[in-house]
């Protein structure tokens, strides 16, 4: 058997349009989260029925303290609103509160190709030099990703550019399950083909310290990320002693694209003004890092210490973080449900 993804079914997705994300509670929020995804829900909410859930089941592929993780998942609930997500608007929930998730993945364990698998990046970068110490979850976690976006048959998913090949697989599983499983003679497809949304200033965000490295938490030091949850000391000073070159800033993207430090300020600076890199040059082109800098420190402390003000406050009260998780989470059943109901018919189950 082959491991190319076959034809996609014929025939077009004629659901409506849905979007759906996740981020996963293991570790402190940093700007290039808040950039490449958070900020992204907070616009599409008013656009299109929004499902946004905290990946505790991806968080687990990895050691998460068990005494400590409900409280992350919180955090994590609690930066989605603080960032503006509102809970009447778009539907919040823990993963792990919504079975159907699970249930699909091991279906789509069985449509996915072990070929496919074996070309994702991030599973060779997260399980380093000792793959085979890694938990088998780590490696099959796109297959639950996948499981997550086609539950809700979600059309479109925003989030940044280290997962478009996860999107890519997603729709390699969809197009299989469609061809392999699809209501025969013509009928409309069954799953869509879903599209990343990752355009945008801030779909990568680097380090403060290399701009060669994506900012992340998983880095040792803390002066490469802006937290969500740093004070407005703690940014300024992170802008300040971010790591730049002596050149004054050009006027084109062409001339930034070479310098990857300063190119990423601008990108941060694009994306936290809700500009373009090029209006953001129209401004500085000409000027050094001693005008840009404190230009940027003011502008990333206006739109982020806000964001950790309010995300404190809402920790504050964990009983109404947990009212709006239950809620959402019963809301997401509601759609998730009858989807993983159809998938069991058209695979064959007794009882189905
Ligand atoms: P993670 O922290 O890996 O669960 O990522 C959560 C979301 O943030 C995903 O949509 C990522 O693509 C996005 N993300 C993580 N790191 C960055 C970064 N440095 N720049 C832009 N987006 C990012
Ligand atoms: N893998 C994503 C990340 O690390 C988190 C995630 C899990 C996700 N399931 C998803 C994102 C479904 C979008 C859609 O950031």
């Amino acid at each position: 058997m082959t491991d190319q993804a076959p034809p996609v079914a014929p025939g077009a997705y004629t659901g409506p349009s849905r979007v759906l994300s996740g981020v996963q509670p293991s570790g402190a929020l940093h700007l290039g989260n808040y950039l490449g995804a958070l900020v992204k829900f907070t616009r599409l909410q008013h656009e299109i029925d929004t499902f946004i859930f905290v990946a505790d089941l991806h968080a687990i592929t990895v050691w998460q303290d068990p005494a400590a993780l409900a409280q992350q998942t919180r955090e994590i609930a609690a930066a989605y609103i603080a960032s503006g997500l509102d809970p009447d608007k778009a539907t919040i929930f823990p993963q792990s509160a919504v079975r159907e998730h699970a249930e699909l993945a091991w279906i789509f364990q069985c449509v996915a190709r072990l070929g496919w698998l074996d070309r994702m990046t991030q599973f060779k970068e997260k399980s380093g030099k000792h793959k085979e110490r890694s938990s088998v979850g780590l490696y099959t976690y796109p297959v639950l990703q996948a499981a997550d976006i086609l539950v809700y048959k979600a059309t479109h998913v925003p989030v940044g550019e280290d997962q478009k090949q996860h999107l890519e697989l997603t729709r390699d599983i969809a197009g299989k399950f469609n061809h392999d499983f699809g209501i025969p003679g013509g009928a409309p497809v069954f799953f869509p083909q879903p599209e990343p949304l990752i355009q945008g200033p801030g779909a990568r965000v680097m380090s403060l310290r290399d701009g060669s490295a994506k900012m992340s938490k998983s880095d040792p030091s803390d002066y490469s990320r802006i937290n969500l949850t740093d004070t407005a000391d703690d940014i300024a000073a992170k802008v300040r002693k971010a790591r730049t070159d002596p050149e004054p800033l050009p006027e084109t993207i062409e001339e930034l694209a070479a310098r990857a430090e300063a190119d990423n300020l601008v990108g941060i600076f694009a994306a936290l003004s809700g500009q373009t890199k090029a209006q953001v040059l129209a401004e500085y082109a000409g000027k050094g890092f001693g005008t840009f800098k404190p230009a940027l420190a003011e502008l990333a402390v206006e739109k982020l210490a806000p964001v950790g003000e309010k995300m404190r406050g809402l920790l504050g009260d964990p009983a109404v973080l947990d009212a709006i998780l239950a809620k959402g989470a019963e809301k997401a059943r509601e759609t998730a449900a009858p989807t993983l109901a159809e998938v069991k018919k058209l695979v064959g189950f007794w009882g189905a």
